[in-house]
């Protein structure tokens, strides 16, 4: 019998090559569907140094010049991305009382995060005032009132001027107009604690971090109440954009593993090392461009994993674990020996990595292509912004008020000779160089 038209068309054969052909004409429509992490970056863009005020973009199929160890793309790294981005730093757990505070290196950035007298975690760039020296020396501590060590200037958790000897009485000078310079801080229902460094008056919190944070905590079990159990910074000699992050975490949960064979078995150490090395149970959680939050559900911890910029070739990698229920002093002895070597371990892979790429010997296949090209997109669009503006954009700046009346109590003071000790290097007194 003769098959028609309307025969073909309705067999299961027709119906398969019919799928098959859509598939493959929605998979060259929108390439950017087919895009896995392991994929490469075949159409990077190259970002190329004209002069030490501007950027320019060309098109070249290779990593960008300088991507893993030039200054310049590292600079404009620090105007384009972490002056102006939603950054995770830490957990509320980590500040348990009013005063304790952390501070953070971020891209050459010196901040610190404090919880104040009215238990409000605040974020300040960690620059005094008066000429610009640190004001928290520690990484981490408490009090309530920070002085800076070099003219006694104090301020309180707010980030008000509450002293500044020998200038109370100098014309023109205001204490008001003295504050510490406050960072953009938004805490989750979680409990997470994000900076934007963006000078602005305002600055908006990414509702898609929100809402995918909220997605993973109700998985994870990560809560307000959640507590601190332990965490600590290291430091490696590699480009930030190395992306360890997922390409060494097998190897790093498996280290985890066999430092911790020895342990009891019935422990709660062994629970956690079970879980961390179960792939099973663990679940993560991105926040770009530095941070990864694993959830070992069966322990009930998480682990914040965040690569901190310190420069082009230098990284801070910082740890925190949380449980959310009481975790015993042993144990966590033991979790803190247990994910210090994990991560010296960890970094000396890193370190291995970052020396095979910058030295050619490996491709960059094991980008992680999403973050990459998220990088390199925010790297454009600022690169065009300064072009059109003819020099760079600073985002993070502040322009201090009243500078005018500063310098002139300034200058009058040091007639008088009222600072001691005074800086001899003729830092300008309030503006952030950046
Ligand atoms: S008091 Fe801080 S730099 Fe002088």
């Amino acid at each position: 019998m003769e098959s028609t038209d309307a025969d073909y068309l309705a067999s299961p054969a027709s119906v398969l090559v019919a799928l098959v052909t859509i598939i493959f004409l929605l998979h060259r429509a929108w390439p950017h569907l087919s895009h896995t992490k392991t994929d490469k970056v075949t159409d990077s863009i190259s970002i190329t140094s004209l002069n030490n005020s501007d950027l320019t973009v060309s098109k070249e199929p290779e990593i960008p010049k300088g991507w893993w160890s030039g200054r310049e793309v590292f600079e404009l790294e620090r105007r384009a991305l972490f002056s102006q981005t939603w950054l995770y730093l830490a957990h509320n757990s980590q500040f348990k009382k009013p005063g304790a505070y952390q501070s953070f290196d971020i891209a050459g950035f010196p901040v610190f995060l404090i919880r104040g007298k009215d238990d409000k975690i605040r974020a300040f760039h960690n620059v005094c005032r008066h000429r610009a020296y640190t004001i928290t020396r520690k990484e981490t501590g408490a009090s309530t009132v920070l002085g800076c060590r070099y003219h006694g200037w104090s301020y309180d958790t707010t980030g008000r001027l509450v002293k500044a000897p020998q200038f109370d009485d100098v014309p023109g000078f205001d204490k008001s107009q003295n504050s510490l310079f406050e960072v953009h801080t938004y805490t989750t229902d979680q409990g997470m604690v994000f900076a934007n460094l963006k000078s602005s008056e305002s600055a908006a919190f990414d509702s898609a971090v929100a809402s995918s944070l909220s997605a993973f905590s109700r998985i994870a079990g990560l809560k307000a109440k959640s507590t601190w159990v332990a965490g600590q910074t290291l430091s490696g000699d590699f480009n930030w954009k190395v992306d360890a992050r997922t390409r060494h975490l097998d190897a790093y949960a498996n280290e985890l593993h066999r430092r911790m064979s020895e342990v009891s078995a019935a422990s709660a150490v062994m629970k956690f090392i079970r879980s961390i090395t179960r792939k099973s149970a663990r679940e993560e959680c991105s926040l770009f461009p530095i941070t990864v939050i694993y959830s070992f559900q069966e322990a009930g911890l998480c682990l914040a994993l965040s690569f901190f910029p310190a420069s082009e070739s230098k990284t801070h990698i910082r740890y925190d674990l949380f449980a959310h229920s009481a975790v015993n002093e042993p144990d966590i002895r033991k979790m803190s020996e247990v994910l210090q070597s994990a991560t010296k371990n960890l970094i000396a892979e890193i370190e291995l990595e970052y020396q095979s790429i910058s030295t050619k010997q490996r491709s960059s296949s094991g980008l992680n292509n999403t973050d990459t090209r998220q990088i390199l997109s925010r790297l454009q669009e600022h690169t065009k912004l300064e072009r059109i503006e003819g020099g760079q954009i600073l985002p993070a700046m502040h322009k201090p008020e009243g500078s005018t009346l500063f310098q002139k109590a300034d200058q009058l003071c040091r007639q008088l000779d009222c600072v001691s000790g005074g800086s001899q290097d003729g830092t300008s007194p309030s503006a952030l160089d950046w």
